[in-house]
């Protein structure tokens, strides 16, 4: 069997996906957010993208990290141009300018980047799940406004079956890699019964890292706590904003006397320390669903928890340098994970590429019937011309039957040799190898006629 190479396919391909894009790691922010282009402006953009006459679809991918535009272009290069200006159009930022931050995929490269993307592969937290809904969102507008053809669809389908498998079938996306979310994860995995149910939580502080301290605890089940800040305004917005969680506000001449009511107690605020060893000798010993001892969590630079706190016998103190530790081998971990999910992309890939290769013979299949016929038709009309008038209408649907059969029954091993349903890489290549061959024997390379495309 004859495997095409590669480059043997690429050239044969009659349309490019194009990827043309900026992110996070080429792009500063200046430019991206000129770029960007909002949900609501999205039909439009695709529709003006399609408007052009060597784009036959467009899909974009805006998040605050990227902007990727993915095109099927009839041209390469003309489809190139094209996009370039309509980014140009778009944010006003002149081509030298946006060349210098650009880059530009084709094809293979094209769609390894988007299954990438959409795996949490190319994210500055490796793993993170936020991009897969995005592309799936781009994935349903291209769906309902059209802008998506096969290819597109068959792309984005790819990529989100991609990014599904990496999240569930890796620990990509397992283990803390943020000081907030690893407070949260840290403390769960050493309570007793690895739960926060039934112990008494408080947070100190109301700002940044409280906020996202407030979200993962939510997320792990833990909805009951007390929120103690120097001001009230701050708080009070902020547990407005999680009604899912019953939250008591406090000020924080009252941190002491409730501290001794709480049994796991995280401090994130930018003042110095609020809690020394003398205060804790001075509390009664925690709730049993800690065993007894109090947990400090002190995620705040400088420390709000004094450093000899952990020498009390009823006390567990944790500072931030314990919890980057942890972040650390988190992200460790996610990196070996990374190479299974390499490999998972790298399957899904394949089995894209051999259904997009299947389309191929497409266009080749339709001239070689459309030759086939148009010889049958010409033959049938000469013979008709000499025969005269002496068929009868029966005789005369006998021989045009015969034609038609015999071009039918002529036509049945070529046809079966372009027919693939995609599945299967090794006989998608040797159909695209069959493909070449009655190209050269039929004469179809160069049709007069177009007949793919929607241009
Ligand atoms: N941001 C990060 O990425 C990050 C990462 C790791 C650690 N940290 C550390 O976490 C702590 C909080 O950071 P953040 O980003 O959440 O800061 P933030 O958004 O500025 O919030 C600061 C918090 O500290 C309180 N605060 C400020 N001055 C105070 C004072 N003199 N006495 C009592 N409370 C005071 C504020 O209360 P009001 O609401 O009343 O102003 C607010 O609740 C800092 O120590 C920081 O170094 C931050």
């Amino acid at each position: 069997m004859v495997i095409l190479s590669n480059a043997a396919y690429e050239s044969e391909r009659k349309s490019s996906i194009v990827t043309v894009g900026l992110s996070i790691h080429n792009c500063p922010v200046e430019i991206r957010e000129k770029m960007a282009v909002p949900a609501e402006a999205w039909n439009d953009a695709v529709a003006e993208l399609c408007a052009y006459p060597h784009i036959e679809e467009a899909g974009i991918l805006s998040t605050c990290n990227r902007m990727e535009i993915y095109v099927v272009a009839l041209s390469y290069e003309r489809g190139l141009k094209e996009v370039e200006e309509w980014m140009v159009k778009h944010s006003g930022v002149d081509v030298e300018s946006l060349r210098q931050h650009l880059f530009v995929l084709k094809d293979r490269e094209s769609t390894g980047h988007l299954l990438k993307v959409s795996g949490g592969l190319d994210s500055v937290v490796m793993g993170e799940g936020q991009i897969l809904a995005q592309v799936k969102n781009v994935f349903a507008m291209g769906e309902s406004e059209k802008a998506f053809g096969r290819h597109l669809t068959g792309l984005f389908k790819a990529a989100i079956t991609a990014g599904k498998r990496v999240r569930s079938e890796t620990s990509i996306a397992s283990g803390a890699v943020s000081v907030s979310s690893a407070a949260a994860e840290l403390v769960q995995m050493k309570l007793p019964s690895n739960s926060f149910d039934g112990c008494r939580v408080m947070i100190v502080g109301a700002g940044t890292m409280s906020r996202l301290l407030v979200k993962h605890l939510v997320s792990k089940r833990c909805t009951e706590m007390t929120i103690v800040n120097r001001s009230a305004g701050r708080v009070e917005e902020l547990a407005a904003d999680f009604p899912e969680a019953n939250i008591k506000l406090a000020l924080m001449d009252e941190f002491l006397p409730l501290a001794a009511e709480h049994d796991v107690i995280f401090t994130a605020a930018s003042t110095g320390v609020i809690v020394t060893k003398d205060d804790l000798a001075s509390m009664p010993v925690a709730s049993a669903c800690v065993d007894g001892k109090r947990r400090l969590v002190d995620i705040a630079v400088p420390r709000n928890v004094d450093a000899d706190c952990g020498d009390d016998a009823n006390t567990i103190a944790y500072n931030v340098d314990d919890l980057k530790e942890l972040v650390e081998a988190n992200k460790e971990a996610r990196e070996r994970a990374a190479d299974e999910a390499r490999e998972l992309l790298a399957q899904e890939q394949a089995g894209f590429e051999a259904w997009r290769d299947s389309l191929e013979t497409v266009p080749t299949i339709k001239r070689l019937r459309g030759k086939a016929e148009t010889i049958r038709a010409t033959e049938l009309e000469k013979a008709m011309g000499k025969l005269g008038d002496g068929l009868t209408k029966k005789q005369m649907k006998a021989v045009e039957e015969l034609s038609r059969g015999i071009v039918n029954k002529l036509l049945h091993g070529p046809m079966q040799a372009l027919r693939s349903d995609g599945t299967d890489p090794a006989q998608v290549s040797q159909t695209l190898v069959n493909m070449h061959a009655l190209e050269d024997m039929f004469d179809l390379k160069n049709p007069d006629a177009p007949t793919r495309g929607r241009k």
